[in-house]
């Protein structure tokens, strides 16, 4: 019997990456998930391996940022499970790393799209028969790009403070349903999304974090299953970081503990 036993978990972007740990981890704990993705076949092989585990899912092919496709969904689950007690906005996109000068407006609103509308749109519709049970968890996910946005990731950056605003906001609407919201902010996970940055810089990026190494899905996996147990009751619209300590870092710092031989 796991902690998460008969509730119905919802994890978007769950096809890839820490999606997938998510998955993988609340189905262990024995949520029924359904793994929304816009790519079919991932999620279809993240259900597969959770079936394999014993455990159970259901896939489908979900595009977040369209907002009737959306409703469909949650209908859809509403109809099959007869309730959500878990969403999971996790879907996303890294987009292409431009200055703001040269930015174009389709590179901007595919970001605020997937991101920012789609986060919206799955929580209004969750929120909705979470609010029929008065029971819920959410958990958004921003980034640490909302503590201090990255050069050339304007429209990223700016995207993943808008959920940190998105979680305050509904923290408070829904708390008198008991349906707590809150948002994470993951340092450098390896993924798909971070490939490019780890095969450039990955030793690095290892040395500057305190923790000195890459964060993995799984650590971002586990502190979502903290947030969504029923027992985590007096959480909400917070957002924790999880990175190893990597925001902390400084020049200064690096200098010190040089200096110190460390
Ligand atoms: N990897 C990191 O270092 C890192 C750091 C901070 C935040 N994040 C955030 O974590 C989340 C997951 O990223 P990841 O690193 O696992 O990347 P990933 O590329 O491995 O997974 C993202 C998943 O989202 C899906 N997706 C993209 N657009 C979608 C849409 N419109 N509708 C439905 N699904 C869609 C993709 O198909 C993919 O399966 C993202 O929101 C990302 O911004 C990642």
């Amino acid at each position: 019997m796991g902690s998460l036993n008969g509730q119905i978990a919802v994890v978007t972007g769950g096809g890839s990456g820490i999606g997938r740990a998510i998955a993988h981890q609340l189905s262990k704990q024995g949520a029924h998930v359904w793994v929304a993705d816009l790519q079919e076949d991932s999620a279809s092989r993240v259900v597969s391996e959770i079936k394999e585990n014993g455990n159970q899912a259901t896939s489908y092919r979900l595009d977040v940022s369209d907002s009737e496709e959306v409703a469909r969904f949650f209908e859809n689950v509403d109809q099959t499970c007869g309730r959500v007690d878990i969403l999971i906005n996790n879907a996303g996109i890294a987009g292409n790393p431009s200055l703001l000068t040269q930015m174009v407006d389709e590179e901007w609103k595919r970001m605020f799209n997937v991101h920012v509308h789609g986060s919206f749109y799955c929580l209004r519709e969750a929120a909705k028969l979470m609010m029929r049970n008065r029971y819920g968890r959410v958990v958004n996910m921003s980034s640490l790009a909302a503590e201090t946005s990255l050069a050339g990731f304007s429209h990223y950056g700016a995207a993943k403070y808008a959920i940190v605003g998105l979680t305050e906001a509904a923290a408070k609407e829904l708390a008198g349903y008991q349906i707590t919201v809150n948002a994470i902010k993951p340092g450098v996970i390896r993924s798909a999304l971070t490939q490019g940055i780890l095969g450039m810089a990955e030793d690095r990026l290892a040395e500057t974090t305190p923790l000195k190494r890459i964060g993995e899905p799984e650590d971002i996996a586990k502190v979502v299953s903290m947030l969504v147990q029923p027992e985590t009751s007096f959480v909400t619209g917070s957002s924790v970081v999880v990175d190893g300590g990597f925001r902390l870092m400084n020049e200064m710092d690096r200098v010190m503990l040089e200096a110190l031989g460390k």
